[in-house]
């Protein structure tokens, strides 16, 4: 049966009506697994840099990685939107490279469309890619491409003064043409006015129940990464010691003998056997 696939007009509409979810992945057998789950939003998220790459920066990944990852993303997802994000180097470095390397992610990754990070330029991005009709979802509070300027990984938004820069950002950018906005670390009572005065919905990751939708790091939300865990990240399964148990599993098994067994070996016919013993 034909899956309908989900659009960005579809995310849109969403708002208002029902929640919205959203989860990273970065490679075919876990995209496959959201995807199953119906999860509406497949962030190909620059978190590949921690939680796969064993790097301590997003800024550490750039295109090759991004494209490469969100190939094999494209190839297992058969209804969620599929968002490439673009890392650091692709739009900050030279703004003007951006709107080639959202190409690429839609033409040759099978991305549907992109995400960015607010940075001073960021309004010229996304209006040269919205122009060319190329959907961008924004990404306003705690912005980890340049979370040195933000005085490290804190949450955003904390003073009133702070609190009016994101809501205008939130406004800028919806006017821009964004068709939904993640919030990342922003007070809830914060997020709640900014989903208030958007027409877009807001996806948010540490931003309280009130925005539109929530965005989970996918290795987050399984158990998998243990490195640091933010303060939001709820486990919904914890699978790190069960994947551990099933490996040293097989290493016993192995080391007894236990396995190989019968059922998992192949054998040949007698008669073939005895034939070869006489050669
Ligand atoms: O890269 C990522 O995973 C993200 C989410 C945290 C929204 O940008």
């Amino acid at each position: 049966m034909d899956v309908q696939k989900i659009t960005v007009q579809d995310i849109r509409s969403l708002k208002g009506r029902r929640k919205i979810t959203c989860l990273t992945a970065y490679d075919y057998p876990f995209a496959v697994l959201v995807d199953k789950a119906g999860i509406d939003i497949v962030l190909v998220g620059d978190s590949l840099a921690n939680v796969v790459l064993g790097l301590e920066s997003t800024t550490q990944v750039g295109m090759t990685e991004m494209l490469y990852h969100s190939k094999a993303v494209s190839r297992a997802v058969k209804r969620a939107l599929i968002v490439g994000d673009m890392p650091f180097e692709a739009y900050q470095v030279n703004p003007k490279d951006g709107l080639a390397n959202a190409r690429r992610f839609i033409d040759e990754a099978g991305c549907d469309c992109v995400k960015v990070e607010w940075f001073d330029h960021c309004i010229d991005v996304v209006r040269a890619l919205v122009g060319e009709n190329i959907g961008v979802m924004g990404h306003i509070g705690l912005t980890p491409q340049t979370a040195d300027k933000l005085g490290g990984f804190k949450v955003q938004g904390k003073d009133a003064q702070a609190a009016q820069r994101l809501i205008e950002q939130a406004l800028e950018l919806e006017k821009a043409g964004c068709f939904s906005l993640v919030l990342e670390c922003v007070p809830d009572r914060i997020s709640g006015l900014i989903t208030a005065r958007l027409k877009i919905p807001t996806i948010g990751i540490g931003a309280g129940p009130e925005c539109d939708g929530q965005v989970l790091v996918l290795h987050d939300a399984l158990g998998l990464f243990d490195r640091y865990i933010p303060k939001f990240v709820k486990k919904f399964i914890d699978l790190s010691p069960l994947i551990l148990g099933g490996l040293e599993d097989f290493k016993n098994q192995v080391q007894t003998g236990v396995f190989p067994d019968k059922p998992h070996s192949f054998s040949i016919s007698e008669d073939e056997w005895s034939k070869l013993k006489n050669i």
